[in-house]
């Protein structure tokens, strides 16, 4: 049996807490795209952990697969296994052999083309993990992949192939002295050739290297369940998000199969749980139509990109909800839930069930509002446009629900749904009906306990 839990958003709709609440029943969990550009944070046994690589689950004693569709950085990778083993955990991680390496060259030239796009006020607002110059080499058919780094002779090939011809690129195509950058060794064969090398060595000796679709086919062969974690949300999907507005990876249903070797016929026949959040947050640039806030924080190239007016709603929810990124602290833009967005998200990714969380941070409004559909060019639209030209011309149309008033997350939690007051059942009913698909569970409070459990999908 699979779960494979997609953010039906633009990332950030807590993932992390819905792969926890299901982890009891699940016995290995693997991501299948993204690299450390996402963060999670995990509270075991009252221990707070901020990871950005090593799987949730891995904390809570599960296996912890990282796919072939992931892009991995070693250095991250280590820094928080080391982390964890001194705190006392000795979490399980394997790599897929086919996932692709994050080098030092890929976060610098990540940082160079987003200082470049700044210029003409194009940038994305990436995570500078380096995360689309390593999937641009992995099509590019020039990428290094985490089985090379256990044979030192095909590493250095690899990287006397392609070191050169990012050093051009930086120098040639960007006028940049590689020898003036912060870390120049990022562009060194001998070094990245010793210190990956040295990788490899302990991805040998630590029996970390797998290949995914094996491993995780032979355990599903032995009656175990597996997770199927997405990172980021639909919207910023390379191919059905808001291009060039996105991640470079595909954080919706179908990046499951590919980026672990399991069969559509496999990931299709388990649950597949779309992730909402009960309102709308964005970090890093492109439209969003149901925007509140305008101003989001003092991040160069941020300052003025909302493009609300209620500023000081924004705030409010902002505070509320925690709404900083775990990786990079950035303030996050704040907005009204986007049905059209929603729509499309569960069209792309066909969601079995629903966990719709932060129901508490919207306890306390008079009101709540929706974008129900968009008008475009006169014309009433219900999902979202394919163009990103098309997206930012969209303007919002509302339902609006009477506010619900605060509650005591625990109590709710414990009582169930009926528990929850009218007003947000009718509000998820709403979600509910609109996608045609039963909420699983809400998250009605920050803490593990603090979820609705309606279902549970294995
Ligand atoms: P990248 O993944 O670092 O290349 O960033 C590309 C876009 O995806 C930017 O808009 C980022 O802000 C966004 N992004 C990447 N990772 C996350 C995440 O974990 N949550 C929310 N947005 C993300």
């Amino acid at each position: 049996m699979t779960v494979t839990i997609v953010g039906s958003q633009l990332g950030d709709e807590g993932k992390g807490g819905i792969v926890d609440l299901y982890g009891d029943d699940i016995d290995v969990v693997a991501r299948y795209q993204g690299g450390d550009n996402a963060g999670h944070t995990v509270v075991h046994e009252g221990e707070t952990y901020k990871l950005s690589l090593v799987p949730s689950g891995a904390i809570r004693g599960k296996v912890g697969v990282l796919g072939n569709g992931c892009v991995v950085n070693p250095r991250t990778l280590f820094d928080e296994l080391d982390t964890l083993q001194e705190r006392g955990l000795d979490p399980d991680v394997r790599i897929a052999e086919r996932a692709h390496i994050i080098f030092p060259f890929h976060r610098v030239l990540d940082g160079i083309e987003e200082t470049v796009k700044s210029e003409s006020d194009s940038e994305v607002g990436t995570t500078g993990r380096g995360i689309g110059p390593t999937y641009e080499d992995k099509v590019g058919r020039r990428g290094i992949r985490a089985g090379d780094l256990r044979n030192p002779d095909v590493l250095r090939e690899r990287l006397e192939y392609v070191v050169p011809q990012k050093r051009a690129v930086v120098e040639d195509v960007y006028g940049v002295a590689v020898e003036d950058l912060d870390d120049p060794d990022a562009f060194d064969v001998d070094a990245l050739y010793e210190e990956y090398r040295e990788y490899g060595e302990r991805f040998e000796a630590e029996d970390m290297t797998v290949n995914a679709s094996v491993f995780l086919t032979e355990k599903m062969a032995d009656g175990q369940n597996v997770m199927l974690e997405g990172a980021q949300g639909t919207t910023i999907d390379i191919d059905h998000g808001n291009y060039p507005y996105v991640t470079s990876s595909n954080p919706t249903a179908g990046g499951a199969t590919t980026g672990t070797g399991l069969s559509p016929g496999v990931v299709g026949g388990g649950e597949i749980v779309g992730i909402v959040k009960a309102y709308l947050t964005r970090v890093g640039s492109g439209p969003l139509p149901t925007e509140l806030g305008g101003v989001v924080g003092d991040t160069p190239g941020y300052e003025e990109q909302g493009e609300g007016e209620n500023e000081e709603l924004a705030t409010q929810i902002r505070e509320e909800g925690g709404e900083y990124g775990t990786v990079t602290g950035r303030p996050r833009r704040v907005a009204w839930l986007d049905m059209p967005m929603l729509r499309h998200a569960a069209r792309v990714s066909g969601f079995t069930g629903l966990a719709i969380n932060h129901i508490d941070v919207l306890a306390g409004l008079d009101e709540v509002k929706v974008g129900h559909a968009y008008t475009l060019d006169g014309e009433e639209r219900h999902t979202l446009p394919a163009t990103t030209e098309e997206w930012s011309r969209c303007e919002a149309s509302y339902r609006s629900f009477d506010g619900w008033p605060e509650f005591d997350p625990a109590t709710v939690a414990s009582e169930g749904y009926e528990a929850l007051p009218e007003n947000a059942r009718t509000y998820v009913e709403y979600i509910e009906d609109e996608l045609d698909t039963p909420a699983y569970a809400l998250g009605v409070g920050p803490g593990r306990s603090e979820t609705i459990v309606r279902e549970r999908p294995v």
